[in-house]
C-alpha cells in the first residue's frame, strides 16, 4: 500500500488495518486489488459515532452523498473486474423533528442508486429477518407497540429488515471462485452424516431405484437453498464480536456490530480462500475478523480510536483455538453471572 495518513496501523500477512479516513487511505490501494469487499456503511442522519468532519455520520443530505460517493467510486476503482461488493443496510424511520412526518425512507434504494451512480451494477440482495419484539424493547417505536394498535393503528407498521445489497464491478471475472460448501453458517440446518443417511433411507422409501447424491454434492445443495434464499430468516444475531470495551466517555449508545454470520455467508459466496476482502469501515473489525478466520487476508480503516483499539483486541482473538475464543454473547454472559 501507498503511503497515506494514518495514526495507527497493524499490518501483518493476515491482515492490515489502518486507523484513520477510508477517503484518504484508500487512495493508497493499487487499482484492481481487491477481491471482495462488504462494509455497514454510516446510516445517514441516524446516529454520531464521533464528532470528526471526517466521520460520514456527521454528513447529512447531499453532503452524506457526496462524501460517501466519493468512497463508492474508490471501491470500485480498488475492486477486480467481474468481482463483487456487499454493503449492509436498513430502511430508516423518519422523525417528526428531523423530518417533519413520521414514516420511513428508502435507504435501501438510495444506496442502490448512488452505486449504479458510480458506474456499479446492482447484482443481489438479500433481506435479513428481525424480530420486531426485540426492535420495540430497543428503539421504544411507537409504530412497533401494540398499545398503538389498540389506540389508532393509522400508525402502526412492520418492524424494519437489514439488507445485504451486493454490487459487480462491470468486466469477466478472470478467476472463478469455484468449489462446494462444506459447512453451513447459521442455525437449523442438519448436514451431519445422520442427516445424510436419513435422506438415503427416506428417498429409497419413496423409490427403491433411488440413486442418493454424494455426500459433499447432498451437503452443498441443501446449504445453497438456505444461502439463495431471498429472505435468511436463519442468521444468529447475537453471534458478534465483543464491542462493549469500545464505547469511549462521549458515545450515546453502543456501535450495532455486523453478524459473523452475515458477513461469513457473503465472503464464503464471493470470494476463494487466499484473497484479499477489504471492508472501508472497519468499526469494531467483524469483517476482517471472519475474513482472516475464513483463510482470506483483510483489509480494514477506521476513523475512531476507540473502535480501532477493539478491532485490535478482537483481531487477536484469531490467535487462539476457535473454542477459546470470546463473543459478545460470551462477554453478557459473564457480566451477568458476576452480577
Ligand atoms: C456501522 S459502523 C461499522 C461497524 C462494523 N460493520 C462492525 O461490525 O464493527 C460504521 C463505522 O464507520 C466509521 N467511520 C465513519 N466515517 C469514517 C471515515 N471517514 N473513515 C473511516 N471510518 C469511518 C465509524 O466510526 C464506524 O465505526
Amino acid at each position: 500500500m501507498k503511503k497515506a495518513k494514518t495514526v495507527d496501523q497493524i499490518v501483518n500477512d493476515r491482515y492490515a488495518i489502518y486507523q484513520g479516513d477510508c477517503c484518504d487511505l484508500i487512495k493508497g490501494l493499487p487499482e484492481a486489488s481487491v477481491d471482495f469487499g462488504i462494509h455497514s456503511p454510516p446510516f445517514e442522519g441516524l446516529y454520531k459515532f464521533s464528532n470528526y468532519d471526517r466521520d460520514i455520520s456527521n454528513n447529512e443530505g447531499a453532503e452524506f452523498w457526496e462524501h460517501y460517493g466519493f468512497l463508492i467510486s474508490e471501491l470500485l476503482r480498488v475492486t477486480k473486474a467481474g468481482r463483487l461488493h456487499s454493503v449492509h443496510c436498513m430502511q430508516l424511520p423518519t422523525s417528526k423533528n428531523r423530518d417533519g412526518f413520521i414514516g420511513m425512507r428508502d435507504f435501501r434504494g438510495e444506496i442502490v442508486r448512488a452505486y449504479q451512480a458510480a458506474g456499479w451494477i446492482f447484482h443481489s440482495e438479500v433481506c435479513i429477518w428481525k424480530d420486531p419484539v426485540v426492535a420495540q424493547q430497543r428503539t421504544k417505536s411507537l409504530r412497533l407497540l401494540h398499545k398503538q394498535i389498540v389506540k389508532d393503528s393509522s400508525l402502526s407498521g412492520m418492524g424494519l429488515a437489514d439488507y445485504i445489497v451486493t454490487f459487480r464491478k462491470p468486466g469477466a471475472n478472470l478467476v472463478p471462485i469455484e468449489g462446494m460448501f462444506d459447512r453451513f453458517i447459521g442455525e437449523g440446518l442438519d448436514i451431519s452424516q445422520d442427516g445424510y443417511a436419513e435422506y438415503c433411507r427416506a428417498g429409497r422409501l419413496d423409490d427403491p431405484e433411488f440413486k442418493p447424491w454424494p455426500m459433499d454434492m447432498w451437503r452443498s445443495v441443501l446449504v445453497w437453498q438456505r444461502y439463495a434464499s431471498p429472505v435468511w430468516t436463519d442468521i444468529r444475531q447475537t453471534r458478534t464480536l465483543q464491542y462493549r470495551g469500545a464505547r469511549d466517555h462521549q458515545d450515546e449508545q453502543h456501535i450495532s456490530p455486523l453478524q459473523l454470520d452475515v458477513i461469513e455467508r457473503c465472503v464464503e459466496l464471493w470470494s476463494a480462500p487466499g484473497e484479499t476482502v477489504l471492508t472501508p469501515f472497519l468499526g469494531i473489525g467483524s469483517e476482517v475478523y471472519s475474513a482472516v478466520d475464513m483463510g482470506r487476508k483483510g483489509i480494514g480503516f477506521e476513523l475512531k480510536p476507540s473502535y480501532f483499539r477493539q478491532a485490535i483486541r478482537n483481531l487477536t482473538e484469531l490467535d487462539k483455538p476457535p473454542e477459546n475464543r470470546m463473543f459478545e454473547d460470551d462477554a453478557e454472559t459473564m457480566e451477568a453471572e458476576d452480577a
